[in-house]
């Protein structure tokens, strides 16, 4: 069974949890999409969703799904959103889509977060997977310096690069950009990401810490699902 395969079965999974008239989280990435599809072929009544990013925003519309914001609708029953690493008490690295500062925003939100992966990013430690760190604009590159300070401080030796596409620098959909960093393994999370946040021009960062309830994981016979 294909990583795809695994995604799709996390996604329906996940989709199962939810009950008619709920608000609902909507994640951002491949394995979010495939429970955005399962949960608007499910129909269920009084639904309003929070997408934590355009692109979902335009595939949930395109389903059918009614959207709300976070604005109109500041307390969220559920959030199921993907990963791209799930370690140790469901500590995550997020943002390989660039969405996690909205994603962060929808989870910290919501009475209940649920993340979906395929089996391949349940990891022992995090930061195999580049940690994304999301600055404003202005001064990004001081900015980037600090954020090498603090993760030499962490035993981290990898620069920091920021995020480019083919046609330059990646946006968010806030308008900010991304700074990726190969750590290889996070000894310390909670402390790197305190430091990380005192930076200046950090608006946020892909650690996700104390934020997931539970975990449900596509293998190639159905899911398995983790607690904290
Ligand atoms: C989006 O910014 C990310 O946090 C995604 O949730 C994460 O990158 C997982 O993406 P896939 O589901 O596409 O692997």
């Amino acid at each position: 069974m294909s990583a795809d395969d695994q995604k799709r079965l996390a996604g329906e999974a996940a989709a199962q949890r939810v009950e008619a008239g709920m608000v609902v989280g909507l994640g951002t990435g491949s394995t979010a999409a495939w429970f955005v599809k399962a949960l608007a072929a499910r129909g269920l009544s009084g639904l309003r969703c929070v997408p934590t990013s355009d692109k979902t925003a335009d595939l949930a519309r395109e389903l059918g799904l009614t959207l709300s914001t976070l604005e109109d609708t500041p307390r969220i029953d559920l959030t199921v959103d993907g990963a791209d690493e799930v370690g140790p008490g469901l500590a995550l690295i997020k943002g390989g889509g660039a969405a996690l500062l909205r994603e962060k925003l929808v989870w910290e939100a919501s009475a209940r977060c649920i993340v979906i992966a395929d089996a391949a990013k349940v990891v022992p430690v995090l930061g195999a997977f580049p940690l994304p760190i999301e600055v404003v604009a202005f001064g990004y590159k001081t900015t980037g310096n600090r954020i090498a300070d603090v993760l030499l401080d962490h035993d981290i030796q990898m620069p920091a690069r920021v995020r480019q596409a083919d046609r330059g620098l990646v946006r968010t959909d806030g308008g900010n950009l991304i700074y990726d960093t190969k750590c290889g393994a996070i000894h310390d999370p909670v402390r790197l990401a305190d430091d990380l946040k005192l930076i200046t021009g950090v608006v946020e960062h892909g650690l996700f810490l104390d934020l997931a309830d539970e975990a449900i994981i596509g293998l190639d016979s159905g899911v398995d699902v983790l607690h904290p």
